[in-house]
C-alpha cells in the first residue's frame, strides 16, 4: 500500500478537517512537476499536468489526470450526478439552491474528495476553504481538471489497490464521525407549516390513532418569534417546556431549527449580546455586515472565530433547558436573499426601467436583477472574517461557515448536556463537519428523479463520513403522490436519518394523509423500519469503528462487470443490497444480480426469504412491504415493531438468513451485532460492544447455535421457520 502523501502549495488557511498529521513532501514547485512525477507511473489514472496562475487576480490551481476508458470516478460526497460522477462539472461551494435540477453543480455541501478507480484506485483530496470545480471528463472526456480558486492549498493523494482502502485512508485522515442517539434512527416528521403547539398535538395524535410510530416532530421556524434564533412564539407556544416534556413522556423528541442569520433588533438579547462581543461577521468598511433572511435584516455569528462559537454555543442552552436534546442548524451556506448593496443595485434597476420600453435585453435584465438577487458571490466577498489572525473575505473561506457554526453547536450541546448525544444535522457542510453532526439532502423535490438521487448520494456521503444522513422523504419542494411517499419510505426506512419534511404551501404529505389504503400501507413500511433499527443500528456503529462506508456502490464489492455501473441498487453494509423501486406506476423491477442472493421480503410481523441465481431478473416488488437482498452466507437479526426506540426489545429475535443453493451441506451463518447503551459519548471511547451470533447448520438438518439468550427463529429461502 502507498501512504497519504501530503501537498502544500503557497500558504494554505487550515479548514479543520484534517485529524490526522501526514508529514509534508518536499516543498511542491507546480512548474517543475512534482506532482506528476510522484504520481503511480503504472496507473492509467496519471497526474499528467499542474498549473498555476498564481499571479493573476484571481488564481487558480489546476491538476489534470488522464483517464483511462473504463476509469470510474468516485466521490464528491453531496452533489448531483451518478455514483461515478464521469461527464459532469462539480463546484464545492456551498450554495443555497432549493432547485436541484440536472444542470445545477453545486449544492449545499463542499466535499472536495475524488478516486479515480481503474487497475489501481488514485485518491486526491483537496484541502481547500473556497471554491474548488471539478471537470470530470466534460469538457474532454479523458480528462479530470481540478480547479483550485486560490493561490495556496493543501493536497492529499494516495494509491492503492482498492477504493475502498482509499475511503477507509481517508476516514482515518478526517476523524471518527458524528455518533448519534439510537432514538435519532426512529421515524420523525417535520413540516415548515407546524404554526402552533395545537398542530404539532394534532400530528401527534394522528399518529398515535393510527397506530404509526412516531420518534418525534421537527419543529420549523414558525415555533419562533418572528424568526429570531433562541426565541419561542409564546402567542402559538405558550408552554413550550412543557410541550417538549410531555412529548418526551411518551418517548418522543421535538428538533427544533436554528438559522444562521441573527435579526437585528434592539432589545434583543442575541443581537444585543453579539454586538457588544463583537461577534458579528463584519462589511468591507469594519462595520456588522448587513444581509435579510427570514426575519429581514440580520447579523451572521463569524463561527470562525472560536470565541464566537463559544457565545453562540452557549445560547442552545436556551433550549437545552427546555428538554431539547437535538437540533437542526440551517440557512448557514450562508443562504442570503439580499444584502444593502445588491437590493439598492436591483430597485435602481426597476427606477430606470420605469416608463421605458423594455426590448428583449431591457426586459430580462430587469428580472434578472431581481431573480438573481439572492445568493450573490458579491455578497459573499463583502462578508469579512476574522480567521487566524486574518482578516479574510467570507469568499475565500465560504465553505467553512455551517461546519463552524455546526461545531458551535456541538460544543454548546456536549457543555451543557454532557455525556449525552444529541440528535444534529446541519445543512451546509464542509468535509470534516462529520465529527459534529449528520446532514441532511436539503431542500430537494417531490419528483421521482430526487428519489433516485437520494439513492446515488447515499454511497457518496459515506465516503465522506457523514454516516448519519437522508433525504425529505416525500420530498420537500412541490406536491408528494401518494405513491411516490411510500416507494421513497421503502428507501429511507433503511437511511439512518429518517424523516418526511415538507415546504410551507405544499400538499399535505403525513403518512396519514392521502387514504386509508395508503396509512395502511404506510403504517406497515414505518413499522419495519423498527423491525431493522437494531441492525441499522448495528451495521452504523461497524461503520464507525471500522472506518468503513455504510452504503456503498456495488462496484467495490462486485469490481468490473454490469455491476460498476448500476447506481439504483447499493450496498448497505458487507450484506444487504438495496433495490429500491424509484419510478411511477410500477409493480416491480428489473435487478442485476451479481451473483446467487437471497431476496427478503419484510411485512410488519412476518418475513420471507426466497432463493434467486445470479443474472438480470424482475422482481415483483408491491408498494406494501419492503425488500431487499441478502448475500448467501449472511444472516441479518430482526425485532419485533414498537411505536418508538423505547419499546424495542432484543427480546424475540427472528434471523433472516441466506443459506445458499446447496443447503444440504454444513452451513454457517454469522452476524457481528454491535450495540451500546446508545446514548452516552464515553461509551464510544470504550472501543466496539459487539457479539458475535452462529448459526450452524449441520448437513443432517440439525441446528447449532451460538446466540444470546434471546428468542430466536431463522428464517431461510429452505424449509419452514426454524425456532432454535
Ligand atoms: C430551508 C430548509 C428547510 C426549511 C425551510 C424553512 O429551506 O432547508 O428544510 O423547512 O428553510 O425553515
Amino acid at each position: 500500500m502507498n501512504h497519504m502523501k501530503h501537498w502544500r502549495i503557497g500558504n494554505p488557511i487550515t479548514t479543520g478537517a484534517i485529524q490526522t498529521d501526514i508529514p509534508l513532501q518536499p516543498k511542491l514547485d507546480l512548474l517543475s512537476g512534482d506532482l506528476i512525477q510522484s504520481a503511480p507511473k503504472k496507473s492509467p489514472s496519471t497526474l499528467d499536468s499542474a498549473t498555476s496562475t498564481l499571479d493573476s487576480a484571481t488564481p487558480t490551481i489546476t491538476l489534470t489526470y488522464a483517464l483511462a476508458p473504463t476509469d470510474q470516478v468516485l466521490g464528491l460526497g453531496q452533489n448531483l450526478g451518478g455514483i461515478n460522477k464521469r461527464g459532469r462539472t462539480y463546484t464545492s461551494y456551498c450554495t443555497d439552491d432549493p432547485h436541484h435540477t440536472e444542470d445545477k453543480t453545486a449544492l449545499y455541501g463542499a466535499h472536495n474528495l475524488i478516486v479515480i478507480v481503474g487497475e489501481t484506485a488514485e485518491l486526491i483530496y483537496i484541502d481547500f476553504p473556497g471554491a474548488v470545480t471539478f471537470d470530470v471528463g466534460f469538457t474532454v472526456p479523458d480528462r479530470l481538471t481540478i480547479t483550485v480558486h486560490g493561490d495556496s492549498t493543501d493536497i492529499y493523494t494516495m494509491s492503492d489497490k482498492s477504493a475502498s482502502l482509499c475511503f477507509q485512508a481517508f476516514r482515518k485522515l478526517i476523524g471518527k464521525p458524528y455518533m448519534p442517539p439510537k432514538w435519532a434512527f426512529g421515524y420523525f416528521q417535520s413540516r415548515w407549516g407546524y404554526k402552533s403547539e395545537q398542530d404539532l398535538l394534532t400530528v401527534q395524535k394522528q399518529f398515535a390513532d393510527n397506530q404509526i410510530p412516531l420518534e418525534g416532530i421537527y419543529v420549523d421556524i414558525d415555533y419562533m418569534e418572528r424568526f429570531k434564533d433562541f426565541t419561542v412564539d409564546t402567542a402559538n407556544y405558550p408552554d413550550f417546556k412543557g410541550l417538549v416534556g410531555r412529548f418526551k413522556q411518551s418517548h418522543q423528541y421535538l428538533i427544533p431549527i436554528i438559522d444562521a442569520g441573527v435579526k437585528i433588533e434592539k432589545g434583543y438579547p442575541v443581537y444585543e449580546e453579539g454586538l457588544k462581543g463583537d461577534h458579528f461577521v463584519m462589511d468591507p468598511s469594519g462595520k456588522p455586515y448587513v444581509a435579510a433572511v427570514w426575519p429581514g435584516r440580520v447579523h451572521f455569528p463569524d463561527f470562525l472565530r472560536p470565541e464566537t462559537r463559544a457565545w453562540f454555543g452557549d445560547w442552545y442552552r436556551y433550549l437545552i433547558d427546555q428538554g431539547i436534546e437535538g437540533i437542526w442548524n440551517d440557512m448557514n451556506e450562508p443562504a442570503i436573499f439580499y444584502d444593502e448593496v445588491g437590493l439598492a443595485g436591483a430597485i435602481d434597476k426597476a427606477i430606470e426601467s420605469k416608463g421605458k420600453n423594455l426590448d428583449i435585453d431591457s426586459y430580462f435584465a430587469l428580472g434578472d436583477a431581481f431573480k438573481g438577487l439572492s445568493n450573490q458571490e458579491a455578497y459573499y466577498k463583502r462578508m469579512q472574517h476574522r480567521y487566524e489572525g486574518q482578516v479574510v473575505s467570507n469568499h475565500k473561506v465560504h465553505n467553512l461557515y455551517g461546519s463552524f457554526m455546526t461545531q458551535s453547536a456541538f460544543e454548546g450541546f456536549a457543555k451543557h448536556l454532557p455525556n449525552r448525544r444529541p440528535l444534529i444535522l446541519s445543512r451546509a457542510s464542509h468535509t470534516g463537519m462529520h465529527k459534529y453532526s449528520g446532514i441532511w439532502t436539503g431542500d430537494n423535490s417531490s419528483w421521482w428523479s430526487h428519489l433516485a438521487l437520494n439513492v446515488r448520494m447515499m454511497p457518496s456521503l459515506s465516503m465522506m463520513g457523514f454516516l448519519y444522513s437522508g433525504a425529505d422523504t416525500g420530498g420537500f419542494g412541490g406536491h408528494a403522490s401518494a405513491e411516490l411517499l411510500s416507494r421513497w419510505l421503502q428507501f429511507s426506512v433503511f437511511t439512518p436519518l429518517l424523516r418526511n419534511h415538507a415546504a410551507l404551501g405544499t400538499r399535505a404529505q403525513e403518512p396519514y394523509e392521502f387514504s386509508p389504503d395508503h396509512t395502511a400501507i404506510n403504517r406497515q413500511l414505518i413499522s419495519i423500519r423498527y423491525r431493522l433499527l437494531p441492525f441499522l443500528y448495528s451495521e452504523f456503529l461497524k461503520a464507525y469503528h471500522e472506518d468503513a462506508l455504510l452504503f456503498k456502490p456495488l462496484s467495490l464489492v462486485f469490481p468490473g462487470g454490469r455491476a460498476s455501473q448500476i447506481d439504483d441498487q447499493i450496498m448497505l453494509g458487507d450484506s444487504v443490497m438495496l433495490v429500491p423501486v424509484i419510478s411511477a406506476n410500477q409493480t416491480g423491477r428489473i435487478v442485476h444480480l451479481p451473483e446467487p442472493m437471497d431476496l427478503v421480503c419484510l411485512t410488519e410481523t412476518g418475513e420471507t426469504v426466497t432463493a434467486y441465481k445470479a443474472g438480470d431478473v424482475y422482481i415483483p416488488y408491491p408498494i406494501s412491504g419492503v425488500q431487499f437482498f441478502l448475500r448467501q452466507g449472511h444472516m441479518i437479526p430482526l425485532v419485533q415493531t414498537a411505536l418508538n426506540t423505547a419499546g424495542l426489545s432484543k427480546s424475540v429475535v427472528t434471523w433472516a438468513g441466506a443459506l445458499g443453493d446447496d443447503a444440504k451441506t454444513t452451513k454457517t451463518l454469522g452476524y457481528t451485532w454491535y450495540d451500546d447503551d446508545g446514548i452516552s459519548q464515553d461509551v464510544l471511547e470504550l472501543g466496539p460492544q459487539y457479539e458475535q451470533c452462529q448459526i450452524a447448520i449441520q448437513s443432517d438438518g440439525s441446528v447449532q447455535t451460538k446466540l444470546n439468550d434471546s428468542k430466536h427463529q431463522l428464517v431461510t429461502a429452505h424449509g419452514p421457520k426454524r425456532v432454535l
